[in-house]
Order: C-alpha cells, then structure tokens, then sequence
C-alpha cells in the first residue's frame, strides 16, 4: 500500500532541488501534488517529468492573494489538502552584497525574510484554514541547519530560518488547542546538494575545492542528496508520523552532534 495513497499535497518551491525531490516521492507513494513555484516555466518542465500525479501551478509564496486563491483552486477541484509543505526558500546570496549583520542593507534583510519567514507564515495560515473541514493534515516547514546555529555572513537567512522553526511550534500548538489533528514539523537539513550551493561554489576552476572545504567539517563528510530529504518529508507527511507535531528534525549528515565526529 503506498504511503500517501489518495493524499492532496501542495508543495512550494518545486522547480527544483528539494522541492522537486519531495513531489517526486510524494507522487510515487500515492500522492497527487500540486508543484508549485515561483517560475511557472520551470514547474511546468518539473511537472511533465514526474508525470502522472503532479500539477503544475506558479505560486510566489511572498504573495497573499495567490496562496489564497491557490489553496481555493485545489479546493475547488479534490475538496481537500492533507499535506503543505512550505519548502520555497532563498539565500539571498545570489548578490555580491554583504549580508553579515553589520553591512546588509535592510532592503536585502526584507528580502529574505520576505520568501523565507513571511512565505512559511502565509502557508500555514491558508493551509490551516483548508485542512479545518476535514480536521486533519499535515505541515512540513522547511528550516534549516542555518535555524539553529548563527550564519554570519548570511544573518538575513539565519535569523528566517530560526524564525520558520518557532513558528512551527507555534502552527503545531494552534492547531492542538483547536482541536484539529493539523500536525506541524520544522526540517532542518544542511548542506544538500543543490542549486542553491551554486551561487557559493562558482564556476571556477577551485569549485571542486569549494565544494569539499563546504563539507569537510561534517561528520559524514559528504553533501546530503535531495531524495535523503524527501524520504524524512514523506514519513512527516504520512500517517506514519500521526503522533509527531511540533517536533524539529535535523538532515545534516551529524553536523549539529557536535563537532566533526568522524575518526581523523
Ligand atoms: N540545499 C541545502 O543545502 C539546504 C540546506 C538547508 C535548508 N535548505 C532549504 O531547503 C529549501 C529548498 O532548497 P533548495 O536547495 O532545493 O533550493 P533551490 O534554490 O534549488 O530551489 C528553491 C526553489 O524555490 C523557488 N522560489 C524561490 N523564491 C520563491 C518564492 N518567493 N515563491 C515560490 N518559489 C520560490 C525557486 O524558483 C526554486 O525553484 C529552502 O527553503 C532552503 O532554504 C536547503
């Protein structure tokens, strides 16, 4: 029996990366998603190649009107959502503008939290409202290891991440005193290898270096693959994980342990 068998899912930020990883294996247990992203270009390619089971739709998550509408759509057309996963998510690193905490500007600070922080708040909202009939879901928040530690020259992400993981802790408890069997959990992965490290490794002839130096203190020693993540995402999306809300789980390859953990 598949895992999400007969699920409604929406998941954002699904062009790529994460995201893309997470339809796939939601579709494969059953799922029908709705993949959704910024770039209707990208989620339209991204859809057609997970085929059957997939729903391409453009959604920027910094906008209120279209997760409304959004949420309304898939409504209107299964009658239910039983899984949001608020996974869309920038660095905001793709500049050469500073973002330590002493020179970013405050435009460049708004515009993280904006997609990071604002973005996973306005998911919540709609999808809390949308699971209210049927009185149960699932709601993944995509944090980050960058959560729970600081980033000094990315404070803007840090400080969204960190915010994504109390907030889900806050969605989590709303909904308990509700009584909604609503569940939600923060995931926090680190160093996955995706797009999003692009920006940081370059295209130059040391990007082979930047990429071993990003990972050589994890315990693991090695990037974690999309489908690592998608696999947690599917357990906190099933009825697997039906007494598990409120709770965060770090995908780091043991770099929260501790320090490097590995034998020298
Ligand atoms: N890759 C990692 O190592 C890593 C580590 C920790 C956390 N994360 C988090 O995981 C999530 C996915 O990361 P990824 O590495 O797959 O990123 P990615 O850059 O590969 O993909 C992000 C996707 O989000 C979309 N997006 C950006 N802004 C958006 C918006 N306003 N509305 C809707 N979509 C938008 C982009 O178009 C893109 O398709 C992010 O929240 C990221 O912060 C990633």
């Amino acid at each position: 029996m598949p895992r999400l068998a007969g699920k409604i899912a929406l998941v954002t930020g699904a062009a790529q990366g994460i995201g893309a990883a997470i339809v796939g294996a939601f579709v494969a247990e059953g799922a029908t998603v709705w993949l959704t992203d910024l770039d209707p270009a990208a989620a339209a390619r991204e859809a057609d190649a997970v085929g059957h089971g997939a729903v391409a739709a453009t959604l920027d998550v910094r906008d209120e009107a279209q997760l409304e509408a959004t949420f309304a759509a898939i409504l209107a057309r299964h009658g239910r959502v039983d899984i949001v996963v608020n996974n869309a998510g920038i660095t905001g690193l793709d500049t050469p503008r500073p973002h330590d905490p002493e020179n970013a500007s405050l435009a460049d600070w708004r515009a993280v939290l904006a997609t990071n922080l604002d973005g996973v708040f306005l998911g919540c909202k709609y999808a809390i409202r949308a699971m209210r009939p049927t009185a149960t879901g699932s709601i993944v928040n995509m944090s980050s290891r960058s959560g729970l530690v600081g980033i000094p020259g990315a404070a803007a992400y840090a400080a969204s991440k960190a915010g994504v993981r109390n907030h889900s802790k806050s969605v989590a408890l709303w909904c308990a005193q509700q009584r909604l069997q609503v569940r939600c959990n923060s995931v926090h992965p680190a160093a996955i290898l995706t797009p999003i490290w692009e920006a940081m490794a370059g295209r130059g002839s040391d990007r082979e270096a930047k990429l071993a130096a990003m990972v050589a203190d994890s315990p693991l020693r090695r990037f974690g693959t999309v489908d690592e993540v998608a696999a947690l995402v599917v357990y906190l999306a099933s009825d697997e994980s039906a007494y598990v809300t409120g709770s965060e789980f770090d995908i780091d390859g043991g770099l929260l342990a501790g320090s490097a953990a590995s034998p020298g």
